[in-house]
């Protein structure tokens, strides 16, 4: 079998709402691999392909410098990371779907519409782990450049939900699935800034689109046939 340089990369989630998922999926197209507890490689014994372990947050800018050849992550990450066209958006792979919402404490929308909560956020403080789509979302509401909005956004890794209750923030902007996590502490969506899901992605100039497309056929193979 290959060395480890002529190996395919193919990034995974290394944890989170994807990770379950996609590691059922890679042993249903049959490849075969053994990841050990905290390592972040896993050589795969019957093609030549290394997978690579990482932040679904991180994939999308991997792939796009070839640092890896493929990956899976979520669209949302994608746009976040600003590189929809740099690289090759392959698959959808029709699991992980979720929205990225705006969301208020409840009491803030008992005697106001959806858009007037909205506009009520302009100049406050918004909480999220989306940045760049935060602030493009708030330069379409205010009218101006993305450089320019008077609404602050603040950048935190995790648990954006528990911003509002701790004082941070005026509105929060998170993925929501299921609603539930919103209604543990008392939020309520109001806007929708795009609906993600699962997205199989590849370096637009990898040297193994071979092996790629066999990739590619098999994982649509195994949808099609979940179908
Ligand atoms: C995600 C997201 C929400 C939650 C949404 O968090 O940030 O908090 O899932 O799911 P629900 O609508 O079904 O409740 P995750 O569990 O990935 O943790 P993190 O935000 O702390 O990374
Ligand atoms: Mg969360």
């Amino acid at each position: 079998m290959s060395s480890l340089e002529d190996r395919l990369l193919f990034a995974i989630p290394k944890k989170g709402r994807l990770y379950e998922t996609c590691t059922k999926m890679l042993e249903k197209i049959g490849l075969k691999f053994n990841r050990k507890p905290r390592h972040d490689l896993a050589v795969v014994s019957n093609m030549p392909v290394l997978l690579v372990f990482l932040p679904a947050s991180d994939i999308p800018t991997y792939v796009a410098e070839g640092s890896v050849d493929m990956g899976i992550t979520g669209l949302d990450f994608v746009s976040e990371n600003r590189v929809e066209d740099k690289v090759n958006q392959i698959l959808e792979l029709g699991f992980g779907q979720c929205r990225l919402q705006v969301a208020v404490p409840r009491v803030k929308t008992l005697q106001a519409t959806a858009e007037e909560v909205i506009a009520s956020l302009i100049g406050g403080r918004v909480v999220t782990s989306f940045p760049w789509l935060t602030r493009k979302y708030f330069a379409e509401l205010e009218k101006t450049t993305p450089e320019e909005i008077s609404t602050k956004i603040v950048y935190v890794s995790g648990s954006v939900e528990a911003a509002c209750g701790l004082g941070l923030a005026d509105g929060i902007v998170d993925l929501v699935d299921t609603g539930e996590t919103l209604e543990a502490v008392g939020l309520v969506p109001v806007g929708t800034l795009l609906s993600t899901q699962a997205m199989l992605i590849s370096n637009q100039s990898s040297k193994r689109s071979d092996l790629i497309e066999v990739l590619k056929l098999r994982i649509q193979g195994v949808i099609n046939a979940s179908k």
